[in-house]
């Protein structure tokens, strides 16, 4: 028998790649260019709005700041408007790409004054990496060591005033020195219904794709109140109008297939979210599970149930953490059509 040779394993995994980066670059196409357009976190925005006119009026750069809260609402997207509505130069870095402090160093040194230095999960980096940063955050200095052994010196390196601005999904894991350094903490929240249909009618314009009002509103409560996710549905519904004849416009109809297609319920649960509250309530009596062990019973790694699948679920309801583990509560019962034996 000929054995025909699978095509396409480099093939498919490149076309994925393509698409992945098509997707990322669409998706910044859709951000926000001036905080005024940026909709929702208005607290934040007005605490925001003052301390960079504060900050501008005595030429200044702005004081460190601390951005925390769930992946997709916005942190990065706010990062870059900063550094815009200042007038500043903005280097983007990560905490795990910054491996040695010889990394943030270079960094630290190629800065301008006023440049924002913006660290996406910054509750990665390092101990050593965070020592350097503690001296640059604090005194706008570096201190290396010259020479070895007994001849060895301290000197320091100024660096110029800059503004750090440091992003986490995970502010328990940030240490007390680092975090008492930022100026400034903003938590993010879940965006309302009415700021994800205000952001699904922008984005739907510059997508160049009609939507109508109540395709919005029904759209609007399936995308787990946040933004990255609401854009990202909104692209997959542009695609279902394209492909099924529906000229430009995102209808009701529409809404319905493309979210029956991609397996996504009303209140924007995934087959994977239903799958883990089906596991905790079948397999788990409905909790309390400590997270170690219901991730074992999934190929996904502890930190994507976490990150992922945990913060909306906690969100509306459907999951309490309670100091023995996860527990689902009467809603996602609910929710799933399954029965409460605690109710029984
Ligand atoms: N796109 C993604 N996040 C946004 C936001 N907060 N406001 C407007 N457009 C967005």
């Amino acid at each position: 028998m000929i054995q025909r040779k699978k095509s396409g394993g480099d093939g498919a995994g490149i076309a994925q790649a393509v698409d992945e980066e098509v997707g990322i670059q669409i998706e910044n196409s859709l951000r926000p260019h001036v905080l005024s357009e940026y909709i929702g976190q208005d607290k934040i925005k007005k605490n925001l709005n003052l301390a960079m006119e504060a900050a501008r009026g005595r030429g200044e750069p702005l004081e460190h700041i601390l951005l925390h809260g769930p992946a997709g609402l916005g942190k990065t997207t706010l990062g870059n408007l900063i550094a815009r509505e200042m007038g500043a130069a903005i280097r983007v870095t990560s905490g795990p790409a910054l491996e040695k402090q010889g990394d943030l160093a270079a960094l630290l040194t190629n800065l301008e004054k006023g440049d924002v230095l913006f660290i996406d999960e910054i509750h990665r980096l390092r101990a050593p990496v965070q020592e350097v940063l503690y001296t640059a955050m604090e005194d706008f200095g570096i201190d290396m060591i010259l020479g070895k052994g007994p001849g060895a010196r301290s000197v320091r390196l100024n660096i110029p005033p800059f503004t750090l601005i440091g992003a986490t999904t995970k502010m328990s894991l940030l240490t007390a020195p680092l975090r008492d350094r930022f100026g400034t903490i903003f938590k993010f929240d879940f965006y309302t219904n009415e700021d994800i249909k205000k952001i699904l009618l922008r984005s739907s314009k510059i997508l160049h794709c009609a939507i109508e009002d109540g395709a919005a509103d029904l759209l609007s409560v399936s995308c787990r109140q946040t933004p990255r996710v609401a854009n990202r549905l909104l692209r997959r519904a542009r695609d279902f109008a394209h492909v099924h004849g529906e000229a430009n416009c995102i209808t009701s109809h529409t809404i319905g297939e493309t979210l029956k297609m991609l397996g996504v319920d009303a209140l924007g649960l995934d087959e994977m979210d239903r799958t883990i509250l089906k596991t905790i309530i079948r397999s788990f009596n409905g909790g309390p599970v400590g997270l170690n062990t219901l991730s074992s019973a999934f190929p996904e790694e502890e930190a994507t149930i976490e990150d992922i699948y945990e913060p909306y679920l906690l969100q509306i309801g459907f999951l309490e953490r309670t100091p023995r583990g996860r527990k689902t509560t009467h809603r996602a019962y609910r929710h799933l059509g399954m029965e409460n034996p605690q109710l029984i």
